[in-house]
């Protein structure tokens, strides 16, 4: 008797082991095949295009499924790069072709995420018309409105990041251009859409800012020199640069090493846009403890002349930060030592003026901040 419950137990034991380990064994391969990797979604540098039979001129007229991997509704139009449009030569950033999104088009699509997990988008974009476009980005039930302006680059492309966090594990990605503009064919290019993984990072005992040196954050295209712009009035719960909030009417620009002049690491942020590009993080603090916020100031080596000032914030403590800009790169280091007055503490950079590339007098620019540290100084 004894024997035979033993038996029972040891196989039910066995039975649980076995469960356990084809749950574990289906897991990991689940999690392999599930899990996404960073860069250009599926056909997402639109290289793959209709059939001939799918288009009329540059119009996409086949529906819904012409364009493989994504689907599109509304006035879509399929551009290959040197085409004329009356007088202008429509450009494509990467590769050979791009969509165009007239007035109320889109495009989506679907991919496998992981619930619960941060994501960004990177898509290049140029607005084609002299009216002032926008595109919606949308992972339902995340929207965000981002406005395509030329004001930082001159050929008029730009790369934006956008971030969400996973509801699901399918991610419908969709970017929609909200306009009516007069002529449906105005509408911005898009070309060369890309996610990538957020992994916040948490403060350290090196470091009370999380993400202090912008090393995480969205992906940067390896073939374009132009950054990525973070748009305004992005909240640190869906920001694509984790930690931190862009507080302003513009977008600061995220710079990499291979392209720019990075003063720490292989990420920062370029301060683009004067008094109306701030970037800002809140701070737990200890009222009545002083701490030092340290930082790099510097320049992209990006044809940013001048003289440049960042203006630093913590709490209603400031520094005025003087930087003299050959375009060449460089920078100095700087710190505001202040004393807590409550437990939390915004901290929070923008430059003083407007710069303009001396290569290109209609793009903005500005300094680079980086390597930002909070930490509380050591009573003497
Ligand atoms: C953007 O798109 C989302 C989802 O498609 C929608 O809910 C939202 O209202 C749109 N916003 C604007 C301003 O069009
Ligand atoms: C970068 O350019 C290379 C060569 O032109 C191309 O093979 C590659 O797909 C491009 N990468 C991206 C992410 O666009």
């Amino acid at each position: 008797m004894e024997e035979d419950k033993h038996q029972v137990e040891t196989e039910e034991a066995m039975a649980s082991y076995l469960i356990t380990f084809l749950s574990i064994l289906l897991f990991a391969s689940f999690h392999l095949s599930f899990s996404i990797t960073d860069g250009l979604v599926a056909n997402g540098n639109f290289e793959l295009g209709p059939k001939p039979s799918d288009m009329k001129g540059t119009v996409v007229i086949g529906g819904a499924r012409s364009i493989p991997e994504w689907e599109i509704s509304g006035f879509v139009e399929y551009i290959k790069s040197g085409q004329k449009q009356g007088d202008m030569l429509l450009v494509v950033p990467e590769g050979a072709f791009a969509v165009r999104l007239g007035n109320e088009a889109s495009i989506k699509q679907t991919i496998q995420v992981i619930k619960g997990m941060y994501y960004s988008i990177t898509f290049v974009a140029a607005r084609t018309c002299a009216q002032e476009e926008r595109l919606n980005i949308s992972v339902p039930p995340h929207s965000g409105v981002l406005p395509m302006q030329t004001l930082y680059s001159s050929n008029g492309f730009n790369a934006h990041a956008w971030a969400w966090k996973a509801q699901s594990s399918l991610a419908q990605i969709v970017i929609h251009n909200p306009g009516v503009e007069e002529d449906p064919a105005c509408g911005p290019l898009i070309d060369s859409v890309a996610i990538k993984a957020l992994y916040p990072p948490r403060p350290t005992n090196k470091n009370i800012l999380k993400n202090g040196g912008f090393e995480e954050g969205p992906y940067v295209f390896p073939n374009t020199s132009w950054g990525v712009l973070i748009p305004p009035n992005i909240e640190d719960d869906h920001s694509p640069l984790p930690g931190w909030m862009v507080e302003s009417l513009k977008a600061v620009k995220y710079i990499d090493s291979a392209h720019f002049s990075v003063p720490q690491g292989r990420r920062a942020v370029e301060l683009v846009a004067g008094k109306e590009s701030a970037i800002a993080q809140v701070a737990r603090t200890t009222p009545g403890t002083t701490y030092v916020l340290s930082f790099a100031v510097g320049d992209a080596s990006n044809s940013c002349e001048g003289s440049m000032i960042v203006e630093a914030f913590a709490g209603k403590d400031t520094i005025k930060v003087p930087y003299e800009s050959k375009g060449k790169g460089g920078f100095k280091r700087a710190a505001l030592k202040f004393e807590a007055v409550s437990p939390r503490t915004r901290i929070m950079f923008l430059s003083t003026f407007y710069t303009m590339r001396s290569d290109d007098y209609s793009s903005l620019c500005g300094p680079v901040i980086d390597d930002v540290k909070l930490l509380s100084a050591r009573k003497p």
